[in-house]
């Protein structure tokens, strides 16, 4: 029987596809660069082709690759970009930005931690592997952070090597004592007591800000910008860090395991100082409002930045840290 060339006139026409305006869709191609280039620098072989460790590695590898939504590195990526900076200079940082963040999941779902058996849809590492090779897949992920932003950053002349010794220096406030693993104390400490204001933003500033403020000051620096530039998006990484906290802490509330990928429900259980534990839901949202409207308004400000600077990117992306549903 001969094939029908063409469709029957009747048929109507389908129509036009809706475009796909979501994250994944819109920044696409930054995360997949990102996850590519993860997957080469936790690339065993290139390391230890020996088969000893390779426990940690496999770890380290289900901890890093294969989820995630890559929000910090995609941001340091169009920071870097609006301010008409290379991709390929900042790429290793993004990376770097990635490892300490799985790191930081990592050693946050351990039972002395949040005591969390899934993450990112998966069982967490210490489930998957035990809990000491959890921890010293961590360990590991940090020290490999640094390396990756010293040893992979192109020094082609758009960044100097003063610069980029000021990117690692940043980078080790954020993810020590100036930063990730202070915040990270205080939220434990205060697990099941008495918190005011004060302690639950240091809290919230430090654990989930510091990235933030990093991700978005490094993708400025690494671009060249001028310091008050770089001072602005850092200001812009801490309110946009404390609004994704501020959201992350309501998805526990209203979302589900399923949907999220980790437990839900988990922070009243655990009497954790959260956002909507001290102000309510209500008031926690219009807090995630307030700060999204500041974020747009600082990116509005186009004195004194780089020409051609653009801020479309990242008005998109302050809507979908607002707006996030997982
Ligand atoms: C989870 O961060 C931890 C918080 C700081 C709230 P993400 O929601 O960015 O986690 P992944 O990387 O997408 O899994
Ligand atoms: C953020 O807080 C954790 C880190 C900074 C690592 P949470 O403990 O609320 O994060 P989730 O909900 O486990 O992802
Ligand atoms: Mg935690
Ligand atoms: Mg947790
Ligand atoms: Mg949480």
């Amino acid at each position: 029987m001969q094939m029908p060339l063409s469709q029957p006139q009747s048929q109507p026409p389908s129509p036009p596809a809706e475009p796909d305006n979501s994250y994944e869709a819109l920044f696409a191609s930054s995360i997949l660069r990102v996850n590519q280039s993860l997957e080469r620098f936790l690339d065993k072989q290139a390391y230890d082709p020996s088969p000893q460790a390779n426990g940690l590695w496999e770890a380290m590898r289900y901890g890093t690759l294969d989820g995630g939504k890559r929000i910090r590195s995609v941001l340091a990526m169009e920071v870097c970009k609006a301010c008409g900076g290379q991709e390929n200079t900042v790429l290793p940082t993004a990376c770097a930005i990635e490892l300490i963040h799985a790191q930081s999941l990592i050693h946050d779902d351990l039972p002395c931690m949040d005591n969390d058996d899934m993450r990112r849809g998966k069982p967490s590492v210490h489930k998957a592997f035990g809990e000491s090779t959890a921890v010293l897949a961590g360990d590991a992920l940090i020290a490999l952070a640094f390396g990756i932003i010293s040893k992979e950053t192109p020094l082609d002349g758009s960044v100097s090597p003063q610069r980029l010794l000021s990117v690692i220096g940043d980078f080790s406030d954020v993810t020590s004592i100036r930063g990730l693993v202070n915040g990270q104390f205080v939220d434990i400490l205060y697990e099941g007591q008495p918190f005011n204001q004060e302690i639950l933003e240091y809290i919230h500033v430090y654990k989930t800000g510091a990235l933030f403020r990093f991700s978005m000051g490094a993708g400025a620096k690494l671009a060249g910008a001028p310091d008050f530039v770089v001072d602005r998006f850092v200001t812009l990484g801490q309110k946009l860090g404390l609004a994704f906290q501020i959201v992350d802490d309501l998805l526990d509330i209203a979302s589900s395991s399923e949907a999220l990928g980790k437990t839900a429900g988990k922070d009243q259980l655990q009497e954790k100082a959260t956002y909507p534990a001290f102000f309510g839901v209500e008031a926690s949202r219009k807090q995630v409002d307030q700060l999204s409207q500041e974020a747009f308004t600082l990116l509005e400000e186009t004195a004194g930045m780089p020409s051609g600077y653009d801020s479309k990117a990242l008005k998109t992306l302050v809507g979908f840290i607002a707006n996030r549903i997982h």
